[in-house]
C-alpha cells in the first residue's frame, strides 16, 4: 500500500481520506465474500446474490454538507457524511438479510453505529431495505483509523423496486406525480408478497430434501 505521510495540505488529506474509505470497502467486501463462501460450504447455498459498492462523488459529498448547513471541509465530511463508503448487498430471500446483518455485526472488529430497518418499517415511498452504519478498522503504516461504511441489505426484488423508484425521482427531479407515487407504493406491496411467497416456496423445497 502507498505510504502515507502526515501533511496539512488539503489535497493530500482528501486523497488520504478517500484511500481510507476505499480500503474500508475492500475490507467489508472481503468479509462478505468469506461469509458467503463459508455459507455455501456448510449449507450448500449462497445467501448473497451480488454486492455493489461505491465511493460517494466529491460533488455529492459537498452537496450533502451544504444541504445540512456544514462547510465543505475534510473534518466535516468525515464527521457528518456517513455514506461516503457505501456497500449494497443483494440477497435472494428476506431471511438472508437478517442472517447477513447478524453475521456482520457479530464480528469483533466491526462496530455498529446505527441500524435503520426499513423492512420492518418501510418508508412512506414504499422503500424497503435494511441499513447498517458500521465502522471497520483500517491499519495504516503508523495508525489505525475506524472508517464508516453504510451497508444496505435488500432482496433482488427490493433492489429492482429501489432502482426504478430512484430513476423516476431523478426524472421528475423529486416532484413525482401523486398517481405514480401511489403505483410505486402498490408495486412495493406486491413485491413484499412475492418475496414472502418465494421464501415460503424455498423453505418447502428445502424441507423435502
Ligand atoms: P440520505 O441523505 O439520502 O443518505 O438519507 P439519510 O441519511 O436520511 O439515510 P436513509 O437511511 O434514509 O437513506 C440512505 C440511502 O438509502 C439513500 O441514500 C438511498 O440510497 C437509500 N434510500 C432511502 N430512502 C429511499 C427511497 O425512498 N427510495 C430509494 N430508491 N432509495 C432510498
Ligand atoms: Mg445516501
Amino acid at each position: 500500500m502507498e505510504r502515507i505521510t502526515k501533511t496539512n495540505s488539503p489535497a493530500e488529506s482528501w486523497t488520504e481520506v478517500i484511500l481510507i474509505y476505499k480500503s474500508a470497502l475492500k475490507e467489508i467486501g472481503t468479509k462478505l465474500e468469506i461469509l458467503n463462501d463459508e455459507f455455501q460450504l456448510v449449507h450448500r447455498y449462497n445467501p448473497i446474490e451480488h454486492i455493489k459498492s461505491r465511493i460517494k462523488s466529491s460533488e455529492s459529498i459537498v452537496k450533502k454538507l451544504k444541504k445540512n448547513g456544514y462547510e465543505s471541509t475534510i473534518e466535516n465530511m468525515v464527521e457528518y457524511v456517513n455514506d461516503i463508503a457505501g456497500i449494497r448487498v443483494i440477497c435472494s430471500f428476506s431471511s438472508d438479510i437478517y442472517r447477513i446483518a447478524k453475521m456482520i455485526s457479530s464480528q469483533n472488529d466491526i462496530k455498529v453505529l446505527a441500524i435503520k430497518d426499513y423492512i420492518k418499517n418501510p418508508k412512506p415511498s414504499g422503500y424497503k431495505s435494511y441499513h447498517m452504519l458500521i465502522t471497520v478498522p483500517i491499519y495504516l503504516s503508523d495508525r489505525i483509523v475506524h472508517a464508516k461504511v453504510e451497508v444496505q441489505i435488500r432482496t433482488v426484488a427490493m433492489d429492482f423496486w429501489a432502482s426504478l423508484e430512484h430513476k423516476i425521482n431523478y426524472k421528475f427531479e423529486g416532484n413525482v406525480p401523486e398517481y405514480i407515487k401511489e403505483e410505486l407504493v402498490e408495486c412495493a406491496n406486491m413485491i413484499s408478497v412475492v418475496d414472502e411467497k418465494m421464501l415460503n416456496l424455498n423453505e418447502q423445497i428445502h424441507d423435502m430434501n
